[in-house]
């Protein structure tokens, strides 16, 4: 576990970083407005301990939204605030699973949510993933069965595939049938640009089997450290003991700025406004790839998220391209590392979300460049 690092965010984001979302454009002074408001309303009031389930103003906020926008099935005292998903899933692997147990996880995976388990020593079981997500015949007749599901339903990471609904439906039966829990991770639905977003299965599991977690890193900024779950009320209890004995609660001020931030319709507006980016960057993202970067790489436009797989066409290594880019000054994420054999079809995922299309030009420009110049090597 120490060897392979822990999970560490991006401190200065460069193209093309993966999962980064825009923050140059942030309203800064809006939020410091709703934060002076916050400060004189409350007084020192909020300089205090808060409620380690969350400041209330802000579970009815989270609530609201996930029924509304996610098709959730929430109230606010099932919301249990947090720092980030990481912590919701790491939380999860240790309250509600034993060291040991055995937990369906998606190959290709998250790696947050592949070193949480892992630190909680699960035995991990990977289950592969097509165009409509994990392949859950594997998991319905595993003869061992297993404690849980680890998902990313409605934009799976890093493939982009969207979890289809007669699968979503018999996973909520298998984990009602063996008392398994599905643990929902929709880190990135707020940007979907085309069709319609998929409810979330939380909101169709009427056997309270799932956990749904939610984050503000991408919708927002990930320095807000501010990450949530929905829980099935027998698990309420349960996690908000677990989570004071890992910090004690969220940050207050943050919490009662992030409540007035979505009440005063901001965050909705926020979201609507940097989806439209989104969508642009993407756009303008696989257009220049396809130009420039044909010889190498094939992209696969994804229908949300803030990162486009490309999966490589030559004959240069995987490493190879994400080594060359890294000299030019781009970064690349290698696709094989998240497979759980470390082996799969070979790629990098490319983020679009923090990038102008000016700097997503230069960017793919570059790109070319150091493909070229060790495609170049190769030959001679
Ligand atoms: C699939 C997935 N889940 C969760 C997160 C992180 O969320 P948080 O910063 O809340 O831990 C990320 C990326 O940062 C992600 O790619």
């Amino acid at each position: 576990m120490f060897r392979s690092g822990g999970v560490r965010g991006i401190l200065l984001p460069r193209p093309f970083a993966q999962g980064v979302p825009e923050t140059r454009t942030f309203p800064l002074q809006l939020w410091e407005r709703l934060e002076r408001q916050v400060l004189k309303e409350t007084g020192t009031q909020a300089l205090l301990h808060c409620d380690p389930q969350g400041a209330d103003p802000l579970r009815r906020a989270i609530a609201d939204y996930v029924n509304l926008e996610r098709g959730a099935r929430a109230t606010a005292d099932r919301v249990l605030v947090l720092t980030s998903s990481q912590q919701a899933m790491t939380l999860c692997a240790t309250v509600l699973l034993d060291r040991g147990d055995r937990i369906f996880i998606e190959d290709p995976v998250y790696y947050g949510a592949r070193k949480a388990f892992d630190a909680a020593s699960l035995e991990c079981v990977p289950i592969p993933v097509n165009r409509q997500g994990i392949v859950i015949e594997q998991i319905v007749n595993d003869p061992r069965g297993g404690k849980a599901v680890s998902l990313t339903p409605s934009h799976q990471f890093p493939t982009g595939a969207t979890l289809a609904l007669d699968r979503r439906l018999a996973l909520i039966e298998w984990a009602a049938q063996y008392q398994a829990w599905i643990i929902e991770d929709d880190y990135d639905s707020e940007f979907h640009y085309a069709g319609k977003p998929t409810a979330c299965v939380q909101g169709l599991d009427p056997h309270d089997r799932t956990i749904y977690i939610g984050t503000f890193t991408k919708s927002l900024f990930p320095g807000l450290r501010i990450g949530y779950v929905v829980l099935p009320p027998q698990l309420v209890k349960p996690m908000i003991v677990a989570r004071s004995l890992l910090d004690g609660h969220t940050a207050s001020i943050a919490q009662l700025t992030l409540a007035r931030f979505m009440e005063g319709g901001h965050f909705g507006a926020y979201v609507r406004a940097m989806r439209s980016m989104y969508a642009e960057r993407l756009e303008v993202l696989a257009s220049r790839v396809s130009k420039h970067l044909s010889a190498f790489v094939e992209p696969r436009v994804p229908v949300g998220g803030l990162q486009m797989p490309c999966m490589l066409t030559c004959d240069l290594s995987e490493r190879d391209a994400v080594d060359a880019a890294r000299r030019f000054e781009i970064d690349l994420m290698g696709l094989s590392a998240l497979h759980a054999a470390g082996t799969g079809e070979a790629g990098f995922l490319m983020g679009f979300a923090a990038y102008t299309p000016a700097e997503i030009e230069i960017g793919v420009r570059k790109l070319a460049k150091a493909f070229q110049s060790i495609a170049s090597k190769k030959r001679r």
